[in-house]
C-alpha cells in the first residue's frame, strides 16, 4: 500500500517522510498533536479536536504553523491521497527545527506533520465481545496531561507494563489512590445504582478526550445517569461495568482490573448501549459542536 505523509508543506512518500534531526519534538518533545477517527470518509468531531489542538499549543506558545482553515484542507488532502474511509489521521506540530537550546528559538516556524491510515471497521453490534484487562499503575507524568502533548514516554512505559502483564491498558492511579486515566484512553465505571462515572477535568489531572465529550452528550438523552467524579480502584472493582475511551478505540469494556474481574467479568448492557449509540453519532461525523469555538490564525 502507498501512503503518503504530508511534512512541511510537501506531500511525500510515507517511507520516505522525514524531518530535521533539530526539529523540537524530535529533541525535547516540544510538541503537541491530535488523532481523529475517520468514518465512512468523516472526520469524527473535526472541530473539538480542533479546538484543542488550538488549546495545546496555546498552553505551550506553539504558533499555528497556518490557517484552521488551511489546516482542514490539507487534512483532507491526507485523507484523500491515502483513500482512508475508515481511519485516522494523526496530525503533528512542533516548535520547529533550530540549534539545539532549551529555550524558545526566535522567528523559527512550527512543524507540520500529518499521516492517515485505514483501519478495519468495528461493528457496533459485538455479541462476542470478550472485553479488556488492564492493570493499575501509579500516575508518573507531568502535572499537565490535559495538553496532547507528543511527550508521552510516562505513558508508552505504563502501556508496555500493561501489555508486559497481558493486559490492553493501565489505569494510572495519583498519589491519593484515584484514577486519572488511562495512558491513551479514558476511564470509566458504572456503579450499582447505574450511574456512569468518569473523572472531571478539574486540576488538570486528565486529556479532556473528545469522545469522553460525545459519551457525556450522548448519555444526557440516552437515559443514562452521568456523574463526574474520582473513583479508586477498589472502587472500579466493586462496579458493575468498566470501560476505556478513546478516538481510535471508542469504547471498550474493562471485564478485569489487576488480574480481578468487574462485575460478573463480561461486557455489560451499559458498554453494547453507548457502543450503538456512539456508533450511529460517528457515521455522522460526531454530535459535538460544528463550529470552532475559537480561531486563532497564525502568530507572525
Ligand atoms: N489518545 N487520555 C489519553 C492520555 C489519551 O492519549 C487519549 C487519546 C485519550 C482519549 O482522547 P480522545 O477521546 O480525544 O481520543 C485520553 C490518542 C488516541 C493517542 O494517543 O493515540
Amino acid at each position: 500500500m502507498s501512503r503518503i505523509a504530508y511534512v512541511n508543506g510537501q506531500y511525500v512518500l510515507h517511507g520516505e517522510a522525514a524531518v530535521h534531526i533539530e526539529d523540537r519534538g524530535y529533541q525535547f518533545a516540544d510538541g503537541v498533536y491530535e488523532v481523529v477517527d475517520i468514518a465512512n470518509g468523516e472526520l469524527v468531531d473535526e472541530e473539538p479536536h480542533l479546538d484543542r489542538l488550538d488549546r495545546s499549543l496555546d498552553e505551550l506558545r506553539i504558533a499555528w504553523p497556518m490557517s484552521r482553515r488551511a489546516m482542514k484542507l490539507v487534512m483532507r488532502q491526507v485523507i484523500a491521497r491515502n483513500l482512508v474511509k475508515n481511519g485516522m489521521i494523526y496530525i503533528q506540530i512542533t516548535r520547529g527545527v533550530a540549534p539545539r537550546d532549551h529555550g524558545f528559538p526566535a522567528g523559527v516556524p512550527s512543524s507540520l506533520v500529518m499521516t492517515a491510515k485505514s483501519t478495519k471497521p468495528v461493528p457496533a453490534e459485538q455479541p462476542d465481545d470478550q472485553g479488556i484487562a488492564v492493570i493499575s499503575t501509579p500516575d508518573i507524568r507531568w502535572t499537565r496531561p490535559d495538553i496532547k502533548s507528543v511527550a508521552l514516554l510516562p505513558n508508552i512505559l505504563c502501556k508496555q507494563k500493561a501489555r508486559e502483564a497481558g493486559a490492553y491498558e493501565a489505569w494510572l492511579v495519583d498519589a491519593d489512590g484515584y484514577v486519572t486515566e488511562g495512558s491513551s484512553t479514558n476511564a470509566w465505571i458504572v456503579t450499582k445504582n447505574n450511574e456512569v462515572v468518569t473523572r472531571g477535568t478539574g486540576g488538570n489531572a486528565i486529556l479532556n478526550g473528545i469522545t469522553r465529550q460525545a459519551f457525556i452528550k450522548l448519555m444526557a438523552t440516552n437515559g443514562l445517569t452521568f456523574v463526574e467524579r474520582k473513583f479508586t480502584v477498589a472502587e472500579a472493582l466493586e462496579a458493575k461495568e468498566a470501560f476505556i475511551s478513546a478516538s481510535t478505540t471508542r469504547i471498550k469494556a474493562v471485564v478485569r482490573i489487576d488480574g480481578k474481574p468487574v462485575g460478573n467479568g463480561h461486557p455489560g448492557e451499559t458498554v453494547a448501549k453507548l457502543r450503538r449509540i456512539y456508533w450511529a453519532a460517528a457515521a455522522e461525523g460526531g454530535i459535538l459542536p460544528k463550529q470552532p469555538t475559537n480561531i486563532r490564525e497564525p502568530r507572525a
